[in-house]
């Protein structure tokens, strides 16, 4: 505020200040065309060039209209995303970029979760119409929700299931080799299940969700790899109870965002046989706001909760725990469901994610 040529505030600060913001805006908008490059397989196909190209060359190696690629070029050159030498008016896409941006990009590919900041700008009408109605949203409010989805949890998640996440509960590998009934709960697309489906071929593998779109594509999979063993099936999971009907229940993901999650939580405890194990993965923040300040995309989780996991909840009459609801949360609902053993991990490669282990 100005008054007679004063400030009353730190102008210093309020500059400084203003420049972060500025600085968020740039960044932003170079985020949401990282989406634009790996929907459009741009980064994949920069990185198939073997020597910088023009951006005739470009657009031909993806098979897209030059004039686009030159201008979304131009905001990955100013992004210090993609090099460009003036002199021949190439462009390149460095190894070590390429390394984290495309599809089979050794650190894992971070243009997939680039899609949720796009997804954000997509749904902003229904958020707001949220935030002035306390109302919520349906799963299709969100148009590629699913896809961008399993991109991520293949990465995170099913990557990581063989290595390092069944061996959390030891005694996994060798039931499941014998052949056990599993259950994963708010499957999505499956990509885990139809994973350990085709791994172990001796058990028996269902997948339950609530959207008949994410089964459809979670049964076209399964199809296509001519997996027997497994059956997807839609399915609302509010009040869901199967007493003594899985051995090996997982859910990624999927508990925060329900309904009624320690509903939930406690209908997966009451539907293992004894000696059952449930293996929960979630976001691993806490639920505590200040403990989170330097937790992995804070940000960006916060703002993914705001438009989707919070309104997602509410839309089906739930609370809305938000995707930061905290593993203090999850860990008090495995124990108020009557788990017996609770383990916590955290994978060394993966600071994100949380993963029980909880035993009947
Ligand atoms: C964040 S996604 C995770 C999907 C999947 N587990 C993965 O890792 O890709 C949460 C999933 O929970 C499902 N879900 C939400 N509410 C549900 C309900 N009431 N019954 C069954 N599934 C539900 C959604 O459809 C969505 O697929």
């Amino acid at each position: 505020m100005t008054i007679m040529g004063q400030t009353d505030y730190d102008t210093e600060r309020a500059e400084a200040f203003a420049g972060r913001i500025a600085g968020m805006l740039d960044a932003g908008a170079a985020a949401a065309m990282l989406s634009l490059g790996h929907r459009l397989g741009l980064f994949d196909a920069l990185a198939g060039l073997a020597r910088p190209a023009t951006s005739d060359e470009i657009a031909t190696a993806a098979d897209l209209a030059e004039r686009y690629v030159r201008e979304w070029l131009a905001v990955m050159v100013m992004a210090g995303v993609v090099e460009h030498d003036a002199g021949t008016r190439r462009y390149r896409l460095p190894p070590e970029h390429a390394a984290c941006l495309t599809r089979d990009a050794p650190l894992g590919n971070l243009a997939v979760y680039a899609q949720h900041i796009a997804l954000l700008g997509k749904v902003e009408d229904r958020t707001i119409c949220n935030f002035e109605t306390g109302g919520g949203s349906v799963y299709d409010d969100y148009p590629c929700f699913h896809q961008i989805m399993a991109e991520d949890s293949v990465q995170t998640v099913t990557a990581a299931l063989f290595d390092h996440v069944l061996p959390l509960a030891p005694e996994l590998h060798e039931r499941l080799e014998a052949g056990i009934d599993v259950l994963d709960a708010g499957c999505g697309r499956g990509s885990a299940l139809i994973a350990m489906a085709r791994r172990y071929p001796r058990s028996r593998f269902v997948g339950y969700d609530l959207c008949a779109d994410a089964i459809a594509a979670a049964a076209r999979m399964a199809g296509a790899g001519g997996l027997e063993n497994l059956r997807f099936e839609t399915r609302d999971l509010t009040g869901y109870a199967e007493p003594g009907a899985w051995d090996f229940v997982t859910s990624f993901d999927a508990i925060h965002d329900q309904k009624d999650p320690l509903g939930l939580v406690r209908g997966l405890r009451a539907s293992l046989r004894p000696g059952g194990v449930y293996v929960m993965q979630d976001i691993g923040a806490s639920a505590d706001l200040e403990a989170n300040r330097d937790f992995p995309f804070a940000t960006l989780l916060y703002a993914i909760s705001t438009t989707h996991c919070t309104p997602v909840s509410i839309g089906q009459g739930g609370e809305g725990l938000g995707t930061m609801w905290g593993w203090e949360t999850a860990e008090r609902f495995l124990r108020e469901a009557g788990f017996a053993r609770i383990e916590r991990h955290v994978l060394p490669h993966d600071p994100m994610n949380v993963w029980f282990v909880a035993r009947a």
